[in-house]
């Protein structure tokens, strides 16, 4: 989803720092393993400081599995204050998609910038697509859906979010699509994955899913030019009642905003609906993050809050393309990030859960260009109910 002012953000480098205690030199060199292992940061000054620091630094290198020791877990921020229980483990290797599937412009840019969509930043203008565009976003939006019911078939109780984004970079590739996601702002993965705490944007690692997690799956794909995006939050195993519950009213508030979508209807609408059922529940509905319009763009106008009192600019006509995926939580709407710049978590540490559709406004109504084309388009986790 489009961040509400987050990445207004320069592209100047940020200079790093020693990271031996009480060295406060400039830092340029990083530890190959820790580079290896994907973990973030891990800059020194020096040689002398690096070898100085080792019997410290390398405790990072463990990962939890091979170590039950809560001193050697993993851990790339030792002094962040996590919010809740979750932790990060470790990454895959990058991954490639080969040069015969057509890439949006950020993939190839050293900072992930997507030059196309600042170009027409701070617009609130939204395009209306012709015939031929519209036909070109409902095959990218069903690829993705594919690629969604890829991830839908392996996932649960043991299976690290790393191997689901394996699954969904090759069922990428095999449809001729770029991972959206890849390089997106220097996003390192292919797909999000965001578990229990986790509001959007969670990196996929090594963790493996537990009995009674909660996690949502986000794909997009990029297919001969235009974007199409969808997520679904899945339930792992035997869930809470309360988890269980969170993840319905959530469903229910995306459905409930796409039955409002129709030529003439206000943008700002939208989150009056969503906030409406996510309060009655006793649940609350995130700000920070909205749905945003998409095409040939990633994020683009308009942006829509999921929450009441908006001010969201404009009125829906046949053409425009844009998703709505609302992030409820079970107790606080405010998110805080992980260090990593991406990871955006609940701040009283409980649960948040989102679904999202790519959708089309056509004369009628709506098309939802995302929809599953199995069980009656119901999303999985209401598979056995
Ligand atoms: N798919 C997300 C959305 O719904 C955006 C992910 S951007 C990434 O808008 F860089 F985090 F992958
Ligand atoms: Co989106
Ligand atoms: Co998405």
């Amino acid at each position: 989803m489009a961040s509400n002012n987050r990445r207004s953000g320069s592209t100047v480098p940020v200079p790093h720092w020693c990271e031996t205690p009480g060295c406060s030199n400039k830092a340029t060199l990083q530890c190959p393993t820790c580079i290896k292992l994907g973990i973030q940061g891990s800059y020194f000054c020096s040689q002398e400081c690096f070898r100085g620091s080792w019997n410290l630094h390398r405790k990072l290198h463990v990962t939890p599995q091979a170590d039950k020791d809560q001193s050697n877990f993993y851990n790339p921020w030792p002094n962040y204050r996590f919010t809740g229980t979750l932790r990060p483990y470790p990454q895959a290797a990058r991954r490639v998609v080969p040069p015969h599937i057509g890439r949006p412009d950020y993939a190839d840019h050293p900072e992930g910038i997507p030059v196309s969509e600042q170009a027409v930043r701070g617009s609130s203008q939204v395009v209306v697509l012709n015939d031929e565009e519209v036909e070109s976003m409902r095959v990218s939006c069903r690829l993705g859906r594919e690629v969604l019911d890829e991830a839908a078939k392996v996932i649960g109780i043991g299976v690290t979010t790393d191997e689901i984004d394996r699954v969904v970079h090759e069922a990428c590739i095999e449809r001729e699509c770029y991972p959206s996601p890849l390089n997106y702002y220097q996003f390192p993965r292919s797909c999000c994955t965001s578990v229990n705490e986790v509001i959007c944007h969670g990196i996929p690692d090594q963790r493996p899913l537990a009995d009674g997690d909660i996690c949502n799956v986000d794909v997009t794909v990029y297919h001969r030019g235009y974007h199409g995006d969808l997520n679904e939050t899945f339930l792992i195993g035997r869930c809470s009642d309360r988890a269980k519950k969170l993840v319905q009213v959530t469903s229910e508030c995306l459905s409930k905003a796409i039955n409002i979508v129709k030529p003439g209807e206000r943008y700002r609408e939208i989150g009056t609906v969503i906030q409406r059922h996510a309060q009655q529940q006793g649940f609350s509905v995130v700000r920070s993050y909205c749905g945003h319009g998409i095409h040939r763009l990633f994020h683009t106008a308009p942006s829509i809050p999921h929450y009441a009192k908006n001010k969201a600019v404009g009125i829906m006509k046949p053409g425009n393309c844009f998703t709505i995926e609302p992030m409820i939580s079970e107790g606080t709407w405010r998110d805080e990030m992980w260090p990593d710049k991406w990871t955006a978590v609940t701040m009283d540490g409980l649960l948040s859960a989102q679904f999202e559709q790519t959708l089309l406004v056509t004369n009628e109504g709506c098309e939802i260009l995302t929809q599953r084309r199995a069980n009656n388009g119901l999303p999985y986790f209401m598979d056995n109910m």
